[in-house]
């Protein structure tokens, strides 16, 4: 089948207790670990590709890579979603170029200046079919080399919610409830908790609408722990407790980002396979383990934390 909007994905997610993964693209081994996981348990999906990735890779070999994975999973419902979109200009060029679906990411902006630009391009994306993703409170962490320190993150106000949606138009709404970028989310001795009172707080305001949690790694400590054996020095690297993201994924929360797991998962086998294998040098080699850990991480996601196996039939 043809690349999907996330619409339907959100009902049934939504009506179901469920949420779908979306998980960041930036070469063909994550694109194929994430869609072969997502085939064997029958999960609808999405990928997603931040400007960072699209820099990385490029974005037409990014918009190949998915089209072949279309082509050899053609039961497999797959969305390709834009991260982060700092603009209108990139959100366009995304709908122009066959995503369907984009996140403008005007967070950091003051609230009036993020609904103008949320509304423009739900303006643009819904003549052509496109859905689109805004956020509402900042997240602390790092995204595309920007930091954002713990006292400039902000959680969500709820009370704020229902007028950026009347006003801007957008299909689902990112906020900020505790969770945070990359592989450093929680200090060490602390108890991680997101703030469900908000979460709770903002579907009351929004019944039945789509919300998304960005920054959902929970950063398994098993890669965590084969990296720091095999030469790396990942300290006190901490996630989102899995317990809490499932707990998210019953009530509003329809989307769930992750890509730090992605990243510990095929540095773990790369690291792994080079240090008991110090003279292979063919990347098939140290690649092939790699990718099947992304493989294995994404299937633990959909059939325990996101809920969402056997929901692509
Ligand atoms: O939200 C951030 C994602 O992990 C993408 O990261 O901007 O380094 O590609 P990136
Ligand atoms: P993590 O860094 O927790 O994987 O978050 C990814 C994300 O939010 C992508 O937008
Ligand atoms: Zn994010």
């Amino acid at each position: 089948m043809p690349l999907v909007t996330t619409t339907e994905m959100f009902k049934k997610a939504y009506e179901g207790g469920y949420a779908i993964g979306a998980f960041n693209v930036n070469n063909m081994e994550i694109v194929q670990g994430i869609t072969e996981a997502a085939a064997e348990e029958k999960s609808p999906i999405i990928l997603q590709a931040s400007a960072g990735a699209r820099k990385y890779a490029n974005a037409a070999y990014l918009k190949h890579l998915v089209d072949a994975a279309l082509e050899i999973y053609p039961d497999l419902p797959i969305a390709l979603h834009l991260d982060h979109g700092a603009d209108f200009e990139i959100c366009k060029s995304c709908i122009d170029g066959g995503f369907t679906s984009v996140m403008i990411d005007g967070s950091s902006k003051p609230f009036d200046e993020n609904v103008a630009l949320a509304k423009k391009v739900a303006e643009y994306a819904h003549e052509r079919g496109v859905v689109v993703e805004a956020e509402l409170g900042t997240l602390a962490g790092i995204e595309d080399d920007v930091k954002v320190s713990e006292e400039d993150s902000s959680y969500t106000r709820p009370e704020e919610v229902q007028e950026f949606v009347d006003r801007t138009g957008v299909d689902s709404l990112a906020i900020a409830i505790g969770t945070s970028h990359g592989a450093y989310k929680f200090k060490p001795g602390t108890n991680p908790q997101l703030r469900f009172d908000i979460l709770e707080e903002v579907a009351k305001r929004l019944p039945g609408f789509p919300i998304v949690l960005h920054g959902a790694s929970s950063v398994p400590q098993e890669y965590v722990k084969i990296i720091n054996e095999n030469g790396g020095a990942l300290k006190d690297a901490i996630g989102v407790p899995e317990d809490q993201l499932r707990q998210a994924a019953r009530m509003a929360v329809c989307k769930i980002n992750i890509d730090s797991d992605l990243r510990l998962a095929l540095t773990a086998g790369i690291r792994e396979h080079m240090a008991a294998y110090p003279d292979h040098f063919d990347p098939r080699q140290y690649l092939t383990p790699a990718r099947a850990n992304v493989k294995a991480v994404v299937k633990h996601k959909i059939a325990e934390v996101l809920g969402s196996s056997g929901k692509a039939l």
